[in-house]
C-alpha cells in the first residue's frame, strides 16, 4: 500500500509579498542576532548576479563566504541535485547509500589523502578533527589520557560551537561564552620560531589556515606552510589545514597548501564542497590518522546524505576540469592590478591570492561597512570585517569585465 501524504496550504503570511523594507524588519524581530547583514534582500540568482525582491540586479563579489565558488545555480550543480531528489535524500548512515562512496573515492583522489569522514558545516568538520587528532595522540603518539593539546593561530577563524571559540582571540566571538574548552595553545601566525617552541609531548596537532580568510585574507609569508610540515613531521605531530574558505580553487589552484607543495595530514573542506546549494563539509586523512575512529565512536545524521555526496561529486568533477583553479589563476591578475591601482586612493594596503582580497580602506574615507554600504547602493555586494578591511571573493565564474565593474563601483565610494 502506498501513503499518499496531504499537502498542506502555506501559511497565509508568510506567502504574501512583501517589500525588502518590510523583510528587514521581519527578520530583525523574528530571527536571532548572528550575522549583520547588508540591506539587501535576494529573492533570485544566478551565475555572479542576485537580484532583490524589487528586481535590482547586485555582481555577488562575496559569494557566500566562498560556499558559491561556482556560481549560483551551477546547471551541473542544480542537474546532480534535481537528479538525486528524485531518488533518496537521507537514509543517516545507519545503512548505506549508493552514492557515498564514489564521492569519498573522488574527493581522495581530487585532493592526495587516502580517507574522508563526511560532515555538514565547517565547524563540525573542524570539531570532529579535534576529535581525531586528540584520539590519535592517545593512541598513537602515546600521549597521557586527556593530556593531549592543539597549537593554533592568533587571529584564526575556525567556527563558531563552543570547543572553537575556546581557542579564537576574538572577543566578540567569545564574549559571554564560556566556560571554554581546555586544551589549546595559541601562537602568533606566520611565525615558525613560534609554533617549535610551542610543540611540546602533549602536541597532537597544529590546526591552521593557510590563508586566514575571516581575518582579512592574511596571506603568510613564502615557506610557512612548507616549514609547518616538516616541523610537524620532524615532532610527530599532526599538520590539519582548514582549507574551508581557502581551498576548492579559491585561490587559483585545488587547495592553497599546494602553493607551497605541501600536504598536510588532515584536510578541512565544506562551504564550495556542498556548491551552495546543500550543506556539505569533510575531514580528509591517511588511514593511520582517521583509522582511529571505529564504528560508534562518532557521527552525524546527515553526514554523508545521498543528496550531499551527489552533490559533491559533481563538485569534484567540476574542480577535476582544472578550469576553475585556471580562472581564479587568471582572473585573480585582473583582481590584483585593479587593487594595486587603488592604493593611496582610499585603499591603505591590500592582499590577494587568485580570486580572493582582504582589502585595507583607509578610514578616513570609511569603515569597511560603510564602504560595503555603499557598494550595495552600486549594485556589487562584499562583506567588511575587523573594522576597516573589505574582503572579495566573487564566484569563480565571474568575468574579467564584471571585476572590473566593481572595483570601478569600489573606486567611486571611496572617492
Ligand atoms: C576557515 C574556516 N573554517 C571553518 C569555518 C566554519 O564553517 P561553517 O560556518 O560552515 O561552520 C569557516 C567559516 O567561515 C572558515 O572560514
Amino acid at each position: 500500500m502506498t501513503y499518499t501524504a496531504p499537502v498542506p496550504a502555506p501559511a497565509a503570511e508568510a506567502t504574501a509579498p512583501r517589500t525588502s523594507a518590510e523583510l528587514i524588519r521581519a527578520d530583525g524581530t523574528a530571527l536571532a542576532h548572528n550575522y549583520h547583514p547588508l540591506p539587501v534582500v535576494v529573492a533570485r540568482a544566478e551565475g555572479a548576479w542576485v537580484e532583490d525582491v524589487e528586481g535590482r540586479r547586485y555582481l555577488d563579489m562575496l559569494a557566500g563566504y566562498s560556499a558559491l565558488n561556482f556560481g549560483h545555480r551551477h546547471p551541473a550543480l542544480i542537474e546532480a541535485a534535481k537528479r538525486q531528489l528524485d531518488e533518496v535524500t537521507l537514509t543517516s548512515r545507519a545503512f548505506h547509500n549508493d552514492r557515498l562512496a564514489g564521492f569519498a573515492e573522488s574527493l581522495s583522489a581530487l585532493v592526495g589523502l587516502e580517507m574522508t569522514l563526511p560532515m555538514n558545516t565547517g565547524a563540525e568538520a573542524v570539531e570532529s578533527a579535534v576529535k581525531v587528532a586528540r584520539k590519535w595522540a592517545y593512541e598513537v603518539k602515546g600521549v597521557a589520557e586527556d593530556r593531549a593539546t592543539v597549537i593554533v593561530a592568533a587571529g584564526n577563524f575556525h567556527g563558531r560551537t563552543t570547543t572553537i571559540v575556546s581557542f579564537s582571540d576574538d572577543e566578540v566571538a567569545r564574549g559571554g561564552f564560556g566556560p571554554f574548552t581546555p586544551g589549546f595553545r595559541i601562537v602568533p601566525y606566520d611565525d615558525l620560531a613560534a609554533l617549535e617552541a610551542a610543540i611540546d609531548e602533549t602536541t597532537a596537532a597544529v590546526l591552521i589556515e593557510p590563508i586566514q580568510g575571516e581575518a582579512g585574507v592574511i596571506i603568510p609569508s613564502d615557506g610557512y606552510l612548507r616549514g609547518v610540515r616538516e616541523l610537524t613531521r620532524r615532532t610527530n605531530v599532526l599538520f590539519i589545514a582548514d582549507e574551508i574558505q581557502s581551498g576548492l580553487g579559491r585561490t587559483g589552484t585545488t587547495l592553497a597548501v599546494q602553493h607551497e607543495n605541501v600536504l598536510p595530514d588532515m584536510l578541512l573542506l565544506g562551504k564550495a564542497l556542498g556548491g551552495g546549494i546543500v550543506p556539505v563539509s569533510a575531514v580528509l586523512a591517511g588511514r593511520d590518522v582517521l583509522g582511529v575512529l571505529r564504528p560508534g565512536e562518532h557521527g552525524s545524521t546527515f553526514g554523508g546524505n545521498p543528496l550531499a555526496a551527489a552533490v559533491g561529486s559533481a563538485v569534484v568533477a567540476l574542480l577535476e576540469t582544472g578550469e576553475y583553479q585556471r580562472r581564479a589563476r587568471e582572473l585573480g591578475t585582473v583582481l590584483d592590478t585593479g587593487l594595486a591601482s587603488l592604493v593611496g586612493k582610499g585603499v591603505t594596503g591590500y592582499r590577494s591570492r587568485g580570486l580572493w582580497a582582504g582589502v585595507d580602506v583607509d578610514p578616513a574615507v570609511g569603515t569597511g561597512r560603510e564602504i560595503s554600504e555603499r557598494l550595495v547602493r552600486e549594485g556589487v555586494l562584499v562583506k567588511d570585517t575587523h573594522g576597516s578591511t573589505i574582503r572579495l571573493a566573487p564566484p569563480l565564474t565571474v568575468t574579467g569585465e564584471e571585476i572590473e565593474s566593481a572595483l570601478d563601483a569600489l573606486a567611486r565610494v571611496l572617492g
